[in-house]
């Protein structure tokens, strides 16, 4: 089947000229350090494992690290509950480790980014069991505590959620009152609003610099700071609360202090995880000559097909589209991240096409050229440059502390909802990301040769770095080559940005221009073959550079034909 996409609208256009600093130039590699590679066969991802791939990600072209946290941690929440952000989380490594990775990472040329994770600590770091010990504790006020409320006081202080279900309070009987915890109890959120809290974030943060990390992905940085006097909020089921904290106008403060303090007395990258940021306030946080964030990821992508962060639905390319073409447009002094998968995201060759298709390869390959042609810090998490995909669990055998409560959860409030439940964890939860590193089809996958803390996808046995190293039309050498020819092009990295056919629901269209240099991208985003009248571009007779197919066709035409997942990209002169 075909069909005819329209004519042209309207021309979504972004600007060109950008001030130079070297995460614009960078594409950063996500390591999710659990799941990448196990050096002594305890079953868990490692630093000296990770030291083992270096090569490895060298030769993909990658040029920064981003790594998801390695301290000291009780592992409530895989390690994004720190005990002691100065140290290596034993079943990671040493320090000595850590500092053997670097020095390997900056040898090759690639940068490290390291994980803060400040919005809370975990329940066993030092402050906090010196906090929680006594109402006059010097550490009482680095955490956020309340009486309960109602008229026995047995209430929680406010009716905010925990991201994790239920309340995000919890009562402690060592003082009678109750601490915030917007993630998991054992996730106590600091309190910001207490100068000698940013004081410990500085000093962690220069501490790392010293050791020579090149910058921070800020972890839940848009939920710092609380509005006075802690209101109730309106919102969902298990977002209650949202309007008193993200991006509560505290912050900016909080963000300019750190950074005056530490991250822009170094040569550094800031990213921060913000949720609440899109294209339409960005410049409140990440214009360059505020000092706040270099770059956020948002999460506006992340919800187009899913309601409410949860529940899996259709993706509607036009709004797929306007999402990235949005960031594509902000001023020059805003620069965007690109990025499809991490650690807390589904694989996006299962989310946003047929996975088990005959056209799963091309399908991963579309989607890589779809992010990899725009302008912005692209992220490959580890193991999308082979097309990894969800993996099926069984209800035991989900690890993630949400994925645990969400079941926990159902089974005690709605247990006719098991099996919708069931439906929608298989599509949503983050476990699907967190299945080892598919190094091999051996029965570990060559993650390591004993029992992994989690399942392997059985699909190892045929998506694999091995066999997709030997193959030159895979998925990896397909990424390898798309890698080089962005890190070697000026036009795709800083060029400017032009959208044709905004509301087509198959194809993404657009060009990229720099000087006298232009290219034009198109991705059919269809398992369908699809045509394109794109009388709009005057490009014809634009020579073909890269393509998912062996064989598209060499010359633009006014006339194409796209093939099922089919994506193209043509260059010319202007
Ligand atoms: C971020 C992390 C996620 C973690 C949460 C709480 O969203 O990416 O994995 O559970 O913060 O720290
Ligand atoms: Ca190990």
């Amino acid at each position: 089947m075909s069909i005819n996409i329209e004519k042209k609208k309207n021309i979504v256009q972004g600007n060109c000229s950008v001030k130079t600093r070297w995460y614009k130039d960078a594409i950063f590699y996500q390591i999710y350090p659990r799941s990448f590679q196990d050096s002594n066969n305890d079953g868990i991802g490692d630093i000296r494992g990770i030291i083992q791939r270096l090569d490895y990600i060298k030769e993909l072209g990658i040029t920064a690290v981003w790594l998801s946290p390695v301290y000291k941690t009780p592992n409530d929440d895989n390690g994004y509950d720190i005990s002691d952000y100065r140290d290596i989380n034993p079943e990671f490594g040493t320090l000595e480790d850590w500092k053997e990775m670097i020095k390997g990472l900056h040898e090759r040329g690639i940068r490290l980014v390291m994980d803060l994770v400040v919005n809370h600590t975990s329940d066993e770091h030092n402050w906090f069991c010196e906090s929680r010990s006594s109402k006059d504790n010097p550490y009482r006020d680095y955490y956020i505590w309340r009486k309960g409320s109602g008229n026995d006081g047995k209430k929680p202080p406010n009716n905010w959620t925990s991201r994790f279900t239920g309340s995000a309070w919890k009562y402690d009987s060592v003082t009678d009152e109750w601490y915030l915890h917007l993630f998991s109890e054992k996730q106590p959120d600091l309190n910001w609003a207490n100068p000698k809290v940013r004081k410990e974030v500085i000093d962690i943060c220069n501490y790392w610099f010293e050791l020579g990390v090149d910058g921070f992905r800020c972890d839940v940085i848009t939920y710092i700071s609380k509005a006075d006097g802690l209101p109730d909020g309106k919102g969902r089921f298990a977002v209650r609360g949202d309007e008193h904290f993200v991006l509560e106008p505290k912050i900016h403060q909080y963000l300019q202090e750190v950074s005056a303090k530490s991250w822009s007395n170094y040569d550094s990258m800031i990213v921060g995880e913000a949720i609440g940021v899109n294209a339409e306030n960005a410049e409140i946080i990440i214009k360059e000559d505020l000092n706040e964030l270099d770059t956020a990821i948002t999460f506006a992508l992340s919800e187009v097909d899913m309601f409410a962060g949860l529940i899996p639905k259709k993706l509607k390319l036009p709004k797929f589209k306007k999402i990235q073409s949005s960031w594509q447009c902000l001023p020059n002094d805003c620069w965007p991240t690109l990025y499809y998968e991490n650690h807390d995201q589904p694989r996006s060759i299962s989310r946003y096409g047929n996975a088990d298709g005959i056209y799963k390869k091309e399908l991963a390959k579309m989607l890589a050229i779809s992010l990899l042609t725009l302008k912005g810090t692209p992220y490959i998490y580890q193991g999308q440059e082979i097309g990894m995909t969800n993996i099926r669990l069984e209800e035991n055998e989900y690890m993630d502390i949400m994925s645990i409560r969400v079941f926990r959860a159902v089974r005690k409030y709605f247990p006719p909802l098991i099996l919708v439940a069931k439906k929608i964890m298989r599509k949503r939860a983050r476990d699907n990301a967190r299945s080892p590193m598919q190094w091999s089809a051996e029965s570990g996958a060559g993650f390591s040769n004993e029992t992994p803390w989690m399942k392997i996808n059985p699909n190892h046995a045929f998506v694999n770095v091995e066999m997709q190293l030997k193959n030159p039309s895979s998925v990896l050498n397909f990424y390898k080559k798309l890698i080089e020819f962005r890190n070697n092009d000026e036009t795709i990295k800083y060029g400017e940005f032009k959208e044709y056919f905004p509301r087509n629901s198959s194809l993404y269209v657009f060009t990229r221009e720099l000087k006298k240099q232009r290219y034009i991208v198109i991705c059919n985003f269809k398992e369908k073959v699809v045509n394109l009248n794109a009388i709009d571009i005057s490009a014809r007779g634009a020579k073909l550079v890269l393509s998912n197919y062996p064989n598209s066709q060499e010359t633009f035409t006014d006339g194409m034909t796209l093939r099922p997942y089919e994506a193209v990209i043509y260059h010319d002169y202007i």
